[in-house]
């Protein structure tokens, strides 16, 4: 129970690993606004689930690459919980286009949700933490992408990049307020996202053969970092950092 008597604000909480995490902190005793885009079903399901687990939960829909949205979803999850401790900046899209093919459309709304996005909520809630005058964290989910090239993902790691540099200067622009600000920088996590890449065996072994570990992880997997991040006891001393969760695949330069 690290957590306890935490607020919590997950983006992209309906599904995948964003759902992982907000099962997770409530698991840890947080109250949790799960937000989500499309799925109310499952972002209704992942409330259910932390009722179940005694915690409070609340469904706050809006998308995250708009900032009318942001500020609603945000006023929310912040009246519902009565305040803000905890925000993981999870919501993102990906799609794998070669560079010579991708168009402004395209580049525009990848870097919408992934970069913007992660701006957008992060400065809304932050304003309440600050004007608040408690301390919180704020854990940005970014990916190895934010240190490597990738085939065909050069709006996806741009926008992982930018995540990167968000996060340095939000730790170092909100230090002094109490709030701490880190990443959490996965490898290859099954998901919704890229069930379909990794049912194809040439996909599944190309990338496999450049993971040290040779493992492919799941949203659980990530669960255990973003408490730790999100604990003001044990992470007191930890901002601006990238904690990479990709079982050695940014480290092997071969
Ligand atoms: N899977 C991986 O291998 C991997 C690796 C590294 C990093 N990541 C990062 O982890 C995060 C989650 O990825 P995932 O694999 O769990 O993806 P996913 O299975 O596609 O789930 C994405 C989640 O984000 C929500 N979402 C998408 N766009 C949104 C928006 N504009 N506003 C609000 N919610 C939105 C979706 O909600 P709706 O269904 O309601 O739209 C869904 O809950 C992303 O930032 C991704 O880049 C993933």
């Amino acid at each position: 129970m690290r957590l306890e008597g935490k607020r919590a604000l997950v983006t992209g909480g309906s599904r995948s690993i964003g759902r992982a995490i907000a099962l997770g902190l409530a698991g840890e005793g947080a109250d949790v606004a799960v937000n989500y885009r499309r799925s109310r079903a499952d972002a209704e399901s992942a409330v259910r689930e932390i009722e179940e687990m005694g915690r409070r939960a609340v469904a706050v829909q809006g998308s995250t690459d708009s900032a009318s949205d942001v500020e609603r979803f945000v006023a929310g999850a912040h009246d519902f919980l009565g305040g803000i401790d905890i925000l993981v900046n999870n919501a993102g899209i990906l799609k794998r286009t070669p560079l010579l093919e991708i168009d402004e459309e395209e580049w525009d709304a990848i870097l919408d949700v992934n970069l913007k996005g992660y701006f957008l909520v992060g400065q809304a809630v932050a304003r309440r933490m600050v004007a608040a005058g408690t301390p919180g964290a704020i854990v940005n989910v970014s990916s190895a992408g934010q240190a490597v090239a990738a085939p065909n993902l050069t709006h996806y790691c741009v926008s992982k990049a930018g995540i990167e540099m968000l996060t340095k200067q939000m730790a170092l622009e909100l230090a002094p307020h109490g709030i701490r600000v880190n990443a959490i920088a996965p490898g290859l996590i099954e998901t919704d996202l890229n069930r379909a890449d990794i049912a194809q065996e040439e996909f599944r072994e190309r990338r496999l053969a450049r993971i040290p570990l040779g493992l492919i992880g799941n949203p659980d997997d990530l669960v255990g970092a973003v408490v730790y991040l999100a604990s003001g006891g044990e992470a007191r001393l930890v901002t601006g950092a990238s904690l990479f969760i990709d079982g050695g695949q940014t480290i092997w330069g071969a």
